[in-house]
């Protein structure tokens, strides 16, 4: 099955089925010699992790992480790295009386359309079980731009209809809806239980703050940042839209409202005094807040019977009854956060190969430089040298002198070692010198 992958540096892939043995990832690309937390990991799969609250599904996962590969003493290798999580609490006899039913708004009618086999037992493949390995990746993606100052911070913006006011991010971890303000959050809880009570589910809005992302990052045509972005993040199972900065509300604005205006700050850095854009002009970021959001559906697997037919195409009624969550966004928000660190720091490392050619080619051309200032001074002391050759000749003189190539070395010394360069090189190469000039000298 293609498609398992994402990422050009920095690349992802999943595995698994929701009711199989495991799913995982494999990650390539990460450096060697990187400090390696699996407590890191395994604090972003809790967060994830089903059974949190009672507006998530109570199939109670431990999601142990295991690593597999690339890691040695708690550093990395450079290997490809690979996380295990099995799955242990699955209730696979629940989906025996749909096992024949095309559940509506879930995805085994077209996994069937595309493969003509699928597992059916909680939506196999297409389950949002599927996600734990973008978690552990992402817990490593986040690992690697917190190094760089770059924090990606998700919460639900909006979930029953009910927006939240305040944006505190200390809120979001505070309440089981993972809003960030409060009294929103207790509106969204009320709402969200009131709806599953009566059998039925509720959709609503992630939203994602990057900060600390360098202006440069992005590629300028086909990979641009909001590009790979929309694309990782509309890969996670039940999103429905994406927004970058002003979003679908820039289609009524003009112009003159909607351009942010450059400036300078007090530390010299060109800044935007609005955020519209996003964080992103171009595809590649502007060195503001990258602000992205998501619209996330209401689950579809609901106890209230709806009408739907089989695998033979007879009508049918269904309800699902097996343990689901009545709104999803809370556990979609540490996904969104992972899919955007993964995008971030590939994009980071794409960037890195750019800088490096740029200051390599840059540092080598100076070498090269360095070298012809040696070569000519070189040719200059022959030329002395030379000139001291028929002095010598003219006065009968011997062509070695010792004492005076004894004080040359002794005053080398001395600069050597503010010049803080290796004595014994010197050494060396002035030996070397000294027998050249000398061999010039019996030529002249
Ligand atoms: C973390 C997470 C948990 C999910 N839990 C459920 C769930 O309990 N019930 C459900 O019907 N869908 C759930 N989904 C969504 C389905 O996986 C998704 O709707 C289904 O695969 C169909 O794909 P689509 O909505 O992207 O078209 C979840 C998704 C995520 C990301």
């Amino acid at each position: 099955m293609a498609g398992n992958s994402l990422g050009t540096f920095f690349r992802i892939t999943t595995f698994g089925e929701s009711h199989g043995m495991a799913v995982g990832v494999l990650i390539d690309g990460v450096k060697p010699n990187m400090k390696f937390s699996t407590e890191a990991i395994q604090k972003e799969l809790d967060r994830r992790r089903p059974g949190q609250s009672s507006v998530t599904t109570p199939r109670n996962e431990t999601d142990r992480v295991q690593v597999l590969s690339g890691v040695f003493e708690g550093k990395t290798l450079g290997t490809p790295i690979c996380l295990l999580i099995y799955n242990k609490d699955q209730n696979s006899k629940a989906y025996d009386t749909i096992k024949d039913l095309f559940r509506p708004g879930h995805a085994a009618f077209t996994y069937l359309s595309k493969y003509g086999i699928q597992d059916y037992r909680g939506g196999g493949r297409s389950s949002g079980r599927e996600t734990a390995g973008r978690v552990a990746a992402g817990a490593v993606a986040k690992a690697i731009l917190a190094a760089k100052g770059i924090s990606v911070t998700a919460y639900t913006k909006e979930a029953a209809g009910i927006r939240a006011e305040k944006i505190d991010f200390s809120e979001i971890e505070k309440n089981p809806v993972r809003a960030p303000d409060p009294v929103a959050a207790k509106k969204m809880m009320k709402k969200i239980l009131a709806v599953k009570e009566q059998g039925d589910s509720v959709g609503g809005v992630v939203e994602a703050v990057i900060r600390g992302v360098p202006a440069g990052l992005g590629e300028p045509v086909f990979d641009k940042l909001e590009a790979d972005l929309a694309k990782a993040l509309m890969s996670i199972p039940a999103l429905k839209g994406f927004e970058i900065g002003s979003g679908f509300a820039a289609a009524k604005m003009k112009g003159s409202e909607h351009n942010d205006e450059f400036f300078k700050d007090k530390n010299g850095k060109v800044r935007t005094r609005t955020n519209f854009a996003g964080g992103i002009l171009g595809g590649i970021s502007n060195g503001e807040d990258i602000v992205v959001r998501v619209a996330v559906k209401p689950p579809s697997s609901i106890p209230k019977a709806q009408q739907t037919v089989d695998t033979k195409g007879r009508k049918r009624t269904i309800k699902v009854e097996g343990r689901h969550d009545p709104c999803i966004c809370p556990r979609v928000v540490p996904v969104v956060e992972s899919m955007t660190a993964l995008v971030i720091a590939d994009h980071l490392m794409r960037q890195m190969l750019v800088d490096t050619k740029k200051s390599v080619s840059r540092v080598r051309e100076e070498i090269d430089l360095t070298d012809q200032m040696i070569i000519l001074l070189l040719s200059h002391r022959q030329e002395l040298v030379r000139e001291v050759g028929r002095w010598k000749k003219e006065h009968r003189l011997a062509i070695a002198d010792p004492r005076r190539e004894q004080r040359i070395m002794k005053s080398i010394l001395q600069i050597a070692e503010s010049a803080q360069l290796d004595p014994m090189f010197l050494k060396e190469l002035y030996r070397t010198i000294f027998a050249y000039s000398r061999s010039v000298q019996t030529t002249v």
